[in-house]
């Protein structure tokens, strides 16, 4: 996690937002949390909305469907105390800036949680192994557009 919790972050509530590369290990972090946080957190994920609206298709036209629900979701549980996770790859800036500004809104806390340092080799031998692949070549160009060349792996801001 990006930072501790500060004075100030006391009886506030947490929006988190997991950033990393397909199978780097976001959502098994995410729902070991909600399930330990006995309510206290929610976990919204774009691909399980996407499941449940567009039967998983993806289209530019669905997208902003998708953001605007994931967008309402996540004010809706900050506005009522609760924390979220949203547990995406957002490794496009725009998810930050938008989360960030969602956070705010509602007098909540932002963090990142960082999964970049999880090597690609390993999020291709796990991607591998599980039900829904998204393949190698997917991961490889998320890669080169958002990791390689920001500078020690970091993407930018
Ligand atoms: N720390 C870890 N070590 C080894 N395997 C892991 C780890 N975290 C997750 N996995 C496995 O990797 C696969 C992808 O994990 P997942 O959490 O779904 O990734 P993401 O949400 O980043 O796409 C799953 O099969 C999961 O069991
Ligand atoms: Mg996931």
């Amino acid at each position: 996690m990006n930072g501790r919790p500060t004075e100030e972050d006391r009886g506030r509530p947490t929006l988190t937002m997991t950033m990393g590369l397909p199978a780097s290990g976001k959502t098994t972090w995410a729902r070991r949390v909600v399930a330990e946080s006995r309510g206290r957190c929610k976990r919204v994920c774009k691909d399980d909305l996407r499941d449940m609206l567009d039967a998983g298709v993806w289209s530019g036209e669905n997208e902003e469907y998708i953001l605007t629900v994931r967008d309402s979701l996540v004010r809706s549980f900050l506005a009522d105390g609760l924390d979220v996770i949203v547990d995406d790859t957002n490794l496009h800036p725009k998810h930050e800036r938008r989360l960030r500004q969602i956070a705010k809104a509602q007098s909540a806390s932002f963090r990142v949680m960082d999964f970049r340092h999880v090597p690609v080799e390993e999020c291709i031998r796990r991607d591998s192994q599980r039900d829904r692949t998204v393949g190698p070549e997917v991961i490889r160009s998320m890669r080169d557009r958002f990791l390689v060349g920001a500078g020690r792996g970091v993407s930018p801001r």
